[in-house]
């Protein structure tokens, strides 16, 4: 059993990574992110409260994803380990999982930190796109479908952008990243649990390096 964070900015490749790596260890990925875009398209109570601060790029207040990570956490399907993307996103939420997972006889085992320059960030960003059926995750410049508007995984032919990826609000999630990413850094990197990854390398290349260290956990996996 193995739990992972995935932290980073904007568009160094979390989704895409996570997926993948949740998919080779059949474990589950959480993401707060993704959680939160369903609330807002069923207009749910968190939905409606959360969409004007994504859609402006801003952090969605800590009790509201911090309830959405302990409901899914405690669920039967995190026993056998999990990947959290996105979550935490600063200090206090670091400090609030730590305890949560401690109540539930848990705890982190690798943190990967994608480290990228905001300018990559913001061509990424700019050329995203993904299925509205299965959510697989594409770029027009650097991954597009192999035939076109076919998505690869469920030859669904729908597809959708983000609401939140125009230029004013990326820039706010740059500069919210940066404003409270190196508190969140420290706080792993003083438990050791911290891996920083070089997210300008290609997606292959970068799922090797993820599988390469998770491998150094043999006695945690399935
Ligand atoms: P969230 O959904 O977490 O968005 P984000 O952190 O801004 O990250 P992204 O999803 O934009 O990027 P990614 O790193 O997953 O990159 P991807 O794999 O798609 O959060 C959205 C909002 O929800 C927040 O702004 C906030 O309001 C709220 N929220 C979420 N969590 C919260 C929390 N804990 N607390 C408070 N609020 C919270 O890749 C990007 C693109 O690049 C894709 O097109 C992909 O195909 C391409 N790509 C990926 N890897 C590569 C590569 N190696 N080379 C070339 N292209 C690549």
């Amino acid at each position: 059993m193995i739990n992972i964070i995935f932290m980073g900015p904007p568009g160094s490749g979390k989704g895409t990574q996570s997926a993948m790596l949740a998919a080779e260890m059949k474990i589950p990925t959480i993401s707060t992110g993704e959680v939160l875009r369903k609330e807002v398209e069923l207009q749910s109570e968190i939905g409606v409260m959360a969409k004007d601060y994504m859609n402006s790029g801003k952090l969605v207040p800590d009790e509201v994803v911090v309830d959405i990570i302990r409901n899914r956490i405690s669920q039967a399907d995190c026993n056998g380990g999990f990947i959290v993307d996105g979550f935490p996103r600063n200090l206090s939420q670091a400090i609030i999982f730590d305890q949560m997972l401690e109540s539930l006889n848990k705890k982190i085992d690798v943190v990967f930190d994608f480290e990228a320059e905001d300018e990559v960030l913001l061509k990424r960003i700019s050329g995203r796109f993904s299925c509205s059926a299965c959510g697989a995750i594409y770029n027009s410049y650097f991954k597009p479908t192999k035939q076109e508007e076919v998505c690869d995984n469920c030859k669904s032919n729908q597809f959708e952008s983000r609401p939140d990826d125009n230029r004013l609000s990326v820039k706010k999630r740059l500069q919210v990243y940066h404003e409270t990413a190196e508190n969140l850094i420290e706080h792993y990197k003083k438990n050791n649990l911290l891996y920083s990854i070089d997210a300008l390398k290609s997606v292959p290349s970068i799922s090797g390096r993820l599988i390469e260290i998770v491998q150094k956990f043999p006695n945690k996996l399935k």
